[in-house]
């Protein structure tokens, strides 16, 4: 007797669950329309050139999906503080969803334009989904992955490279990529990306400034193939601080500077990943993946 009371408890429970209309769990009912929109979240650059690889991005982003909404956002504190001292005001993450909130958004696909799911995506990730489900505020708040975060990307990333190396390098010249690298265990992306480079042309090297590969065991690899010339390019995407200075500046500890005291001529790629379209369409297909599962 006394289960059949749970019993039927329970059934009216769900019963009750399943007719009520939605816009009642919503509260008083949230009867706004669906508004989607989309914000991009990049790492950021101090470097006005960096530039069009932000506009690169936002015209291929916009021509995906036609009269949604692009907001931007950065997630590196450095270059925040740094622009805000030039006077310019870069938006966080948190910000910008606080200002798309206020904005009537209901749906918002956030891009990552990060190259792996590092600290920044992480750190990211955690905090935009805090912003869904609030009261007058976003309904659901979708993320869509950096340019590589599956073994697919990885693949799909390293054919890329070997698309847009300059037509004019040869065969027996070498091709050294320089990352971002990081502490965080993705850092492992790039060794992975460095295999499916070498599986298919081994005269090209991924290597990092802050991770793992380091340029001293490239620099091993490319002495012990006798390679006598390579081409320099950034894996970032923008050719920001990092590829100028310590790529491809004249400073003694450059990647530069090493490869050509070890009498390795080198020619610099100075260009982002996002100024290739090829590399934009990897990210703008995550974010169409975002986009498609609003519920
Ligand atoms: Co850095």
């Amino acid at each position: 007797m006394k289960i059949d009371v749970q019993v039927k408890a329970l059934f009216l429970f769900v019963l009750v669950t399943l007719i009520l209309p939605t816009s009642t769990i919503y509260g008083h009912g949230d009867k706004r329309p669906m508004k989607k929109g989309i914000l991009l979240v990049a790492f950021g650059s101090t470097i006005p050139e960096a530039q069009v690889s932000f506009e690169n991005i936002e015209n291929s982003v916009k021509k995906t999906f036609p009269g949604v909404e692009v907001y931007w956002s950065y997630t590196s504190r450095i270059i925040i503080k740094k622009m805000a001292k030039q006077g310019k005001h870069l938006a966080t993450p948190e910000e910008g969803l606080a200002k798309m909130m206020q904005e009537n958004f209901t749906h918002v696909a956030v891009q990552s334009l990060h190259t792996i799911p590092g600290a920044e995506f992480h750190g990211m990730h955690k905090n935009v989904h805090k912003f869904a489900g609030m009261s007058k505020g976003l309904r659901s708040v979708l993320v869509g992955y950096p340019l590589m975060a599956s073994s697919e990307d990885v693949q799909r990333v390293a054919e890329t490279i070997i698309k847009v190396i300059p037509k004019e390098r040869k065969k027996k010249e070498g091709v050294v990529l320089m990352g971002h690298g990081t502490h965080h265990p993705a850092n492992v992306y790039y060794a992975a990306l460095n295999y499916h480079l070498q599986r298919m042309d081994p005269n090209i090297f991924v290597g990092t400034v802050e991770g793992w590969p380091e340029i001293g065991e490239i620099k091993a690899d490319l002495k012990k193939r006798k390679i006598k010339k390579v081409y320099l390019m950034p894996f970032m995407s923008v050719a920001g601080d990092h590829a100028r200075n310590d790529m491809a500046s004249p400073e003694e500890d450059s990647w530069k500077s090493i490869l050509e005291k070890e009498g390795i001529k080198c020619v610099v790629v100075l260009k982002g990943t996002a100024e290739y379209p090829e590399f934009v369409d990897i990210w703008v297909d995550h974010l169409r993946t975002a986009f498609e599962h609003f519920d």
